[in-house]
């Protein structure tokens, strides 16, 4: 196993690793370079929901996926603050007062608490297609073909059959029991396909084959759900301050999750069962 896929699978058991600590400044400049100037209310948002907090997971895998083919890291940097920016805005608008209706984000207020729900609405629209430019400018990557593969993909892993559908039905499902499979499936859409999508990335960047590209996506997506398992692990576990959210929120929203629905050792069991399941995946 190349120490790219090593590192990859330590990601996991310990996202906030320092070890990462000069990526991560790294991603911070790259993102302050691709976001509007904070001259207006609406980029002043935009800006305090995606620098100075998150774990960056999702960029770092784009980083660790795209130096296993060899891509200069400011092409995968740009990527991959592209990704950031899409989850920046999954994550404005999963804490509306309409969708999980949360307070607190990475220690701070919410957007829609620290300016109001409109600019908090906006905010998140405004996200999205600054990604797609980032995604078509040929800075990022002088082939045509590999833009618009990239914005290919990433345009099926948000939206109706990727991250939208999975919120939908995570919003659906509060207060019902589903089957084991159903319980896969959401998680596949609201967290694993922009998983999937940064581990091909990377791929897609360094002109991987059909077969390696398809074994890529498909080990973010487990790595997704099971990274969605270890979130509604730390929703019952965790004080807010060591979460930076208002934790316990799963339980009073009523909602459907791994721990909902297989308890607490059911939920770890089913963590390693996905970890081996995309380990077994990468060594391919
Ligand atoms: C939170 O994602 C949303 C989920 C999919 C569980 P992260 O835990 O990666 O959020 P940040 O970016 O580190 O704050
Ligand atoms: C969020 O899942 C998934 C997306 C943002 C797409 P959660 O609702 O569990 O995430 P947190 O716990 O609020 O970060
Ligand atoms: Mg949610
Ligand atoms: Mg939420
Ligand atoms: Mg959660």
């Amino acid at each position: 196993m190349v120490k790219s896929q090593q590192n990859l699978l330590n990601l996991i058991k310990n996202p906030t690793s320092a070890g990462y600590a000069p990526q991560r400044l790294l991603i911070e400049d790259t993102l302050k370079d691709l976001l509007p100037p904070p001259t207006t209310t609406l980029a002043r948002a935009m800006a305090f929901a995606t620098l100075g907090g998150g774990k960056r997971l999702r960029t770092l895998m784009v980083l660790e996926s795209a130096a296993a083919f060899g891509v200069p890291q400011s092409q995968a940097l740009k990527v991959g603050a592209a990704v950031e920016i899409i989850h920046s805005y999954s994550l404005i608008h999963d804490d509306l007062p309409a969708m999980d209706n949360a307070d607190l984000r990475r220690g701070k207020p919410t957007i829609h608490r620290q300016f109001d729900e409109a600019t908090a609405i906006l905010a998140g629209d405004a996200l999205i297609p600054l990604a797609f430019e980032i995604f078509s400018d040929p800075k990022t990557h002088p082939s045509p073909e590999v833009r618009l593969h990239l914005i290919t993909s990433l345009s099926r892993a948000i939206g109706a059959e990727g991250l939208v559908i999975g919120q939908m039905r995570d919003l659906e499902r509060e207060g019902k029991t589903e089957s084991h499979s159903d319980l896969l499936q959401v998680s596949l859409g609201k967290t694993g396909a922009l998983f999937g999508f940064s581990t091909e990335a990377g791929g897609i960047l360094g002109g991987a084959s059909v077969e390696d590209l398809q074994n890529l996506r498909k080990f973010g997506e487990l790595y997704g759900i099971a990274f969605q398992i270890q979130d509604d692990l730390l929703d019952v576990e965790v004080s807010s301050v060591v979460s930076g959210k208002t934790t316990g929120r799963d339980e009073a929203l009523n909602k459907t999750t791994f721990v909902s629905a297989l308890g607490i050792e059911g939920a770890r069991k089913e963590f390693e069962n996905l970890i081996t399941q995309a380990k077994k995946i990468i060594s391919d």
